[in-house]
């Protein structure tokens, strides 16, 4: 069971973790916390009797603080690692030199929470530095709240990182990371450390393809998936961000992430508090294969949304059989077709809307295209009732394309700079929801689309990076809080159209696997890993994928061959077999199949429910 005790002795506090423990201490005076324990489990008096870190000085050129294991550093005095916290105050001061206030730790269900308190020693900024831990895992969420108490001014913050981790001191850790770019995600990497820093990050808006917020650390590469200790890390942040793998001079790693500070600058007003993503820590000595099971595990019964369905639905989506030509008529053919399977959703995917012939025109016009669907999409969603199916379709709120009915009347709410060029990703711009306009058009549209439909399925996509991140309206204010309420807007968003619709259930995309990550996972019931459905690819996408996320939200369809990525061909029976290490889906032309594939693509679905509602308890494991 999880435990949190403090030891007043030796002012530490001890977190007891299934099969870990962690342990955290004052200095003496109090003015800094100082990591002590990671690792193993022991006993609380043996954790609490280790001494703190006893830096010794290395010359004038550090400090006893600057050199020690802190747990998380506020930017200030003679501190030159990566620190968790940099601000400005109203009156140009720019360091941070904090003092313990208090503490406290409760219980709530199957989780304990320990909240510290530091507060500035002349200005109004309190930092409450937050863990939670739960029953039966070795996870360790940490997060940080800032309050500016006010009397000062706004409090300017600069950097504001969520936790920084500290494995053991070892030799040599080797890191391992996950990164890709479109259509080729989640390929897994390793690196032996050195000293200096390694930087993984998105600037980008979003999570991104070329990083996953996620990493590894196991000392001298010694981790097999059977055996070994590591250390992980992930971030619950779908915007722009950065984890920092830091080697100091003293060849200790320590692994700090958080928001990217890149281009970031937030006004905290007088009395307001901002809550930062968490960072998740998770230990274990079971080598790969017992991180990915505790990700998975903590993953399903603490994160993901509560869903009755013991298994995802099978779905098919039609997007690569009719691409932007869909109309009531072939969404019908397919949706029989689809049934026969033994398909339980039905998704329609883009050009169901506004004039989206191709992806020039219509986004941001969420109205259905009354040529391609006379009659609206009521008939069609009746249809797939009728056959036994639930109806889902695809949006893509966060943008808009130049050609459409919403940017010629609201110019001006896309992110943009004045005389600058708005650059555009397939022909769209990226709508500012930082605004409070926009997040309000955003939930009354796609509120009205729930009400008035019986949807009971959501794509959520987004097809392009952030660029021009400019606000003019706001230039004289904030207007580079844009990185941080841009992501606050959209879970608020989601979050309410959930709350209104609680059948609904959501997938996250980003042209394939640009938005998967512990901060969208609370929001979604599945994740679209990459737009490459080649099985063969879909093989190293899968597996880097499972180191971190349960093969449950990762939805898998087999489609036609040759693929229209890689162009290569193989049998459909491969195709199932890959596709069903995940959730299964259909993605391809069931016109164009065969009966002879009809029949075997129904077999492979009625083997795939049989097995996994046999055994969906241990369906997350399948593919580790
Ligand atoms: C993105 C998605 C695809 C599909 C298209 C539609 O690329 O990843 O699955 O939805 O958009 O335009």
């Amino acid at each position: 069971m999880a435990d949190i005790t403090y030891n007043a002795a030796s002012k530490c506090w001890i977190l007891q973790l299934e099969g870990s423990t962690y342990c955290i201490g004052l200095s003496e005076d109090a003015s800094s916390l100082q990591h002590i324990y990671w690792g193993p489990r022991i006993a609380s008096a043996v954790a609490s009797e280790m001494v703190h870190s006893s830096a010794s000085l290395m010359g004038p050129f550090e400090s006893p603080t600057g050199i020690s294991r802190e747990e998380y550093a506020p930017w200030g005095e003679m501190r030159f690692g990566e620190p968790g916290l940099k601000v400005e105050y109203a009156d140009g001061t720019r360091a941070i030199e904090w003092v313990f206030d208090e503490h406290g730790f409760e219980r709530s269900g199957a989780s304990q929470t320990l909240w510290l308190r530091f507060r500035d020693q002349a200005y109004p900024l309190l930092v409450t530095l937050y863990y939670r831990i739960y029953d039966d895992h070795d996870v360790i969420e940490r997060w940080v709240q800032l309050e500016n108490t006010g009397g000062n001014g706004p409090v300017t913050i600069e950097q504001a990182l969520s936790a920084d981790w500290r494995p053991p001191r070892r030799e040599r850790y080797r890191l391992t990371y996950l990164h890709g770019r479109w259509g080729k995600e989640m390929q897994v990497a390793e690196v032996m450390l050195g000293p200096g820093k390694i930087i993984l990050e998105s600037r980008r808006g979003m999570t991104s393809h070329q990083f996953n917020p996620w990493v590894a650390l196991d000392p001298e590469a010694n981790a097999t998936e059977e055996s070994g200790e590591v250390w992980s890390a992930a971030l619950a942040w779908s915007g722009s961000w950065k984890i920092v793998v830091e080697t100091t001079p003293r060849g200790e790693v320590h692994c700090i992430g958080g928001l990217n500070d890149f281009d970031f600058r937030y006004h905290l007003a007088e009395g307001e508090q901002l809550d930062l993503p968490a960072f998740v820590g998770l230990y274990s000595s079971k080598g790969f294969g017992g991180i990915s099971r505790g990700w998975h595990a903590y993953e399903r019964e603490h994160i993901l949304p509560e869903t009755p369905d013991a298994v995802r639905p099978v779905l098919y989506n039609s997007w690569e059989a009719t691409t932007f030509a869909v109309n009531e008529q072939n969404q019908l053919e397919l949706a029989e077709k689809a049934a026969k399977l033994g398909v339980e959703v039905f998704v329609v995917d883009d050009g169901w809307f506004g004039a989206r012939d191709n992806d020039h025109a219509g986004l941001g016009d969420w109205t259905v295209n009354r040529e391609k669907f006379p009659r609206g999409l009521n008939p069609l969603i009746a249809q797939v009732n009728a056959l036994g199916m639930r109806f889902g379709l695809w949006v893509e709120p966060e943008m808009v394309n130049p050609n459409s009915d919403l940017y010629r009347t609201h110019p001006d709410w896309v992110y943009h700079f004045r005389q600058r060029t708005r650059s555009e990703g397939r022909n769209q711009l990226v709508l500012n929801l930082a605004r409070d306009d926009v997040r309000e058009w955003m939930f009354v549209t796609l509120n009205a689309l729930l009400s008035e439909h019986n949807i009971e399925f959501i794509k959520w996509d987004l097809n392009r990076s952030f660029s021009e991140p400019g606000w003019p309206d706001e230039v004289e204010r904030n207007p580079q809080r844009v990185w941080l309420d841009h992501v606050r807007n959209l879970y608020w968003v989601i979050d309410e159209l959930r709350r209104h619709h609680p059948h609904v259930a959501f997938e996250s995309c980003a042209g394939g696997g640009g938005r998967v990550d512990l901060g969208i996972l609370p929001r979604v019931e599945q994740v679209w890993p990459s737009d490459n459905t080649d099985a063969l690819d879909r093989l190293r996408i899968q597996e880097g994928f499972s180191y971190a996320y349960a093969p449950r939200v990762m939805m898998c369809w087999v489609t036609d061959c040759p693929n229209f990525v890689t162009k290569r061909t193989v049998p459909l029976s491969y195709r199932f077999h890959v596709a069903m290490a995940g959730s299964l889906g259909i993605g391809g032309d069931l016109s164009q199949w065969t009966p002879q594939e009809q029949e075997e693509a129904g077999g492979f679905i009625a083997m795939y429910k049989r097995c996994l509602l046999y055994t969906s308890d241990a369906a997350d494991d399948l593919t580790r």
